[in-house]
């Protein structure tokens, strides 16, 4: 099948980022993203370097490809319409009320996402599932659309995305593998070539993994699951070394060495943060106690609980830090490096234990604004009544440095790996971002073991 026109709906740090990729390499296909909130869609439109998502190397992209076969519109119906190919990249974070909340997928956008396509659609179309769903949400989006269709074929396929932030471009262009699981059937399998066909213009085939949809759903949420469960692990070994004498750099060194385990994601942390470990990691939890599996769940959710007491961790040893007036500089609100997304940042959960212990904080991040910093503190109140937000933000990192008495690192950022912070403030003491008090910071102190 001859794909000319792609929509994707969601212009977000996966929408954005994937398709101006596609359209770089397919410069043969229209590509337009579609997003329901219109001021995305004009800051996807303006300034190169006002872009909605940082992310190195992806303006130089949108440069060659937006206005060439790169489109991004709020015309979600005529862009439906038109495609013959549809990406679903919308988000799906955890739920919040309801059956399952706190751990279950919030599926509400997805399916408003399907009722979309299903209403505008006139002509077939494949529909790809590009956000992180649980297992067999394919079965229930197939019936959201042939419940709508009017007899139009739809033809669902799965492809995960795997791309992190910080390195998305790059892992866009040379990506482990491309997974694209689809139906059996004839009309699936035509459906999984055109998808082939598409990657096949700079991945190598023999990186194109083709599946059944169940298992490339399924290969996502596990996928994260085993990353975020060697962060946990080496973080639950650091607690171990402080006490013991054992250093843990020491540790993760000799561990990595094998080959067997590698050596990435195994620097210890604060903890991590991000939009999509947590939230994955207790969908597939609540997926475990859906079929019945209370053990395998219970495995799985101590990966999230290490995780939170990792970061409660780090701030209690600065609570805990004798010094007669303590003024806490957070450096870094970005969950990690080179990248503008802050959610589920180890930083707001840090600042907010510190805020509550009545200590005086302030914040300096290269690339994340005093807006979107006062906002994710704001939300994670938004319960609490009369709530006061205390806090300075830094846009200059020497007056940063130069005004507080404490330096908490929590982004790895590189600005932060090349100060000599005594020489701008003798009487700092530095916390790394491990939580450990240090005179300077090494290659080792503050990775978030997202590399
Ligand atoms: N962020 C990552 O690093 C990453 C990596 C791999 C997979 N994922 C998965 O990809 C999905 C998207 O993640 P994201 O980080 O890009 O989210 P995001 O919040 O950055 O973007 C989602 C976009 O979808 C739009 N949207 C929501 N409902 C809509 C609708 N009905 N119609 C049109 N637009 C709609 C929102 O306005 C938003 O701009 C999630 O399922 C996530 O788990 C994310």
């Amino acid at each position: 099948m001859q794909i000319k026109n792609i929509c994707c709906i969601g212009a977000g740090y996966v929408g954005g980022p994937t398709m101006a990729v596609i359209a770089l390499k397919c410069p043969h296909i229209n590509v337009t993203v579609v997003d329901a909130n219109p001021d995305k869609i004009k800051a996807w439109n303006g300034p190169l370097d006002k872009l909605p998502v940082y992310e190195p190397g992806l303006a130089e992209v949108v440069k060659e490809a937006r206005g060439r076969n790169l489109f991004f519109s709020d015309d979600i119906s005529g862009n439906i319409e038109k495609a013959e190919m549809i990406f679903m990249a919308v988000n799906t974070p955890t739920k919040t009320e309801g059956e399952g909340a706190g751990m279950a997928a919030d599926l509400r956008y997805f399916e408003a996402c399907a009722i979309d396509i299903a209403k505008f659609s006139k002509t077939d179309k494949i529909v790809i599932e590009k956000s992180t769903l649980p297992v067999r949400t394919a079965e229930k989006i197939k019936e959201i659309l042939e419940e709508n269709s009017k007899g139009i074929h739809f033809e669902i396929l799965s492809n995960p995305e795997f791309l992190a932030e910080g390195t998305a471009i790059q892992d866009l262009f040379k990506s482990d593998r491309v997974l694209i699981g689809g139906d059996e059937t004839q009309s699936g399998q035509k459906a999984v070539q055109a998808l082939v066909d598409i990657y096949a213009n700079w991945i190598p085939k023999e990186k194109i993994l083709t599946t059944n949809v169940w298992s490339s759903e399924l290969a996502k949420l596990a996928s994260n699951a085993m990353l975020a469960q060697r962060i946990s692990s080496i973080n639950s070994l650091s607690v171990l070394c402080e006490k013991t004498g054992a250093n843990i750099e020491e540790l993760s060194t000799a561990i990595g060495m094998d080959h067997r385990i590698g050596p990435h994601f195994l620097k210890s942390s604060v903890g991590f943060g991000g939009s999509c470990f947590q939230k994955d990691i207790l969908n597939l939890v609540y997926l475990c106690k859906f079929y019945g599996l209370e053990d395998v769940a219970e495995y799985w959710h101590q990966v999230v609980k290490i995780n939170d007491y990792q970061k409660n961790r780090f701030a209690q040893k600065i609570i805990d830090f004798k010094l007669s007036e303590k003024k806490v500089l957070i450096l870094g609100w970005a969950f990690k490096k080179d990248t503008n997304d802050t959610r589920e940042s180890a930083a707001i959960y840090i600042a907010n234990s510190l805020l509550k212990a009545n200590i005086n904080v302030s914040v300096y991040d290269p690339m994340v604004s005093e807006k979107q910093i006062r906002k994710d503190l704001e939300l994670l109140n938004s319960n609490e009544k009369n709530y006061k937000l205390n806090i300075k933000v830094f846009e200059n990192l020497n007056n940063a440095l130069k005004e507080n008495s404490i330096v908490a690192i929590v982004t790895e950022w590189d600005e932060f790996k090349r100060i000599n912070y005594h020489l701008i403030n003798p009487n700092i003491h530095i916390f790394d971002g491990r939580g450990i008090i240090t005179k300077e910071i090494t290659k080792y102190s503050i990775g978030l073991g997202n590399d």
